[in-house]
């Protein structure tokens, strides 16, 4: 479902990723693990097109993608939680996940229909729906982020970080509504970054781990 084939990457003349070869199968649940500034968020930018490679492919659903812009992959059905977010806080929860269905310009049946299916997965997001985005706490931002990303990524969603800062409690709320995902929707792939393995185990089928920019294991 997703590839990187070979992937170099510099930013600023700086080699950040050094051949990285990734692969998260159809529906596969695949952990990225690495300490700060080892090159996950770099990955993950590069799978939905706002790095351009220096060498290597990037393959999503068979297709070669290396050269197709973001707005394109979403349309591939490719969803991406940020690190940082980016929610709009004076727009409401509701509107911020409506957005990328919008600049997608599905019908509004199928937004409807989209919503329901990620209100009926993260029940929560139904009651914050009308809420202010700026007034949320970190971890009911993370829980939009999911479901904003859950809008679009028909076949596969890529999550950032989701677990830093986030309290334990809310930490395993956010892994349930994970399994429940993989349950509800066994076909969506997820690709999910951590610095700390442990986290992220009980969640994935596979683990790679980047160090300084490189694949150590996989
Ligand atoms: N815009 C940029 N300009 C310069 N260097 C950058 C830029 N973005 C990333 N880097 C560098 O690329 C490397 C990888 O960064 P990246 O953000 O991918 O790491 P990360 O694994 O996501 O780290 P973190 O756990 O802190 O989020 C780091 O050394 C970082 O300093
Ligand atoms: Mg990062």
């Amino acid at each position: 479902m997703l590839e990187l084939h070979n992937v170099s990457i510099d930013i600023a003349g700086v080699p950040v990723l050094r051949d990285v070869h990734l692969v998260v199968p159809p529906g596969g649940r695949v952990a990225l693990i690495g300490r700060n500034g080892a090159g996950k968020t770099t990955t993950l930018r590069t799978l939905m097109g706002l790095l351009p490679p220096r060498a290597g492919r990037v393959v999503i659903d068979g297709q070669e993608a290396t050269a197709v812009p973001p707005h394109h992959r979403a349309r591939l059905g490719i969803g991406y939680a940020p690190e940082e977010r980016r929610l709009f806080g004076s727009f409401s929860v509701r509107e911020n996940m409506l957005l990328p269905a919008e600049v997608l310009r599905l019908a509004p049946a199928e937004v409807a229909r989209r919503l329901d299916a990620v209100f009926a997965l993260l029940p929560e997001l139904k009651d914050l729906a009308p809420r202010r985005a700026a007034g949320l706490s970190g971890g009911q931002g993370k829980m939009v982020a999911l479901g904003r990303a859950l809008m679009v990524g028909t076949r596969a969603v890529l999550l950032d970080e989701p677990f830093q800062g986030l309290a334990p409690a809310l930490a395993l709320r956010y892994a349930e509504a994970l399994k429940r995902l993989h349950q509800a929707l066994p076909d969506v792939a997820i690709l999910i970054t951590e610095s700390n393995p442990e986290l992220l185990r009980p969640l994935v089928e596979r683990t790679f781990v980047i160090e300084r920019g490189e694949i150590a294991a996989a």
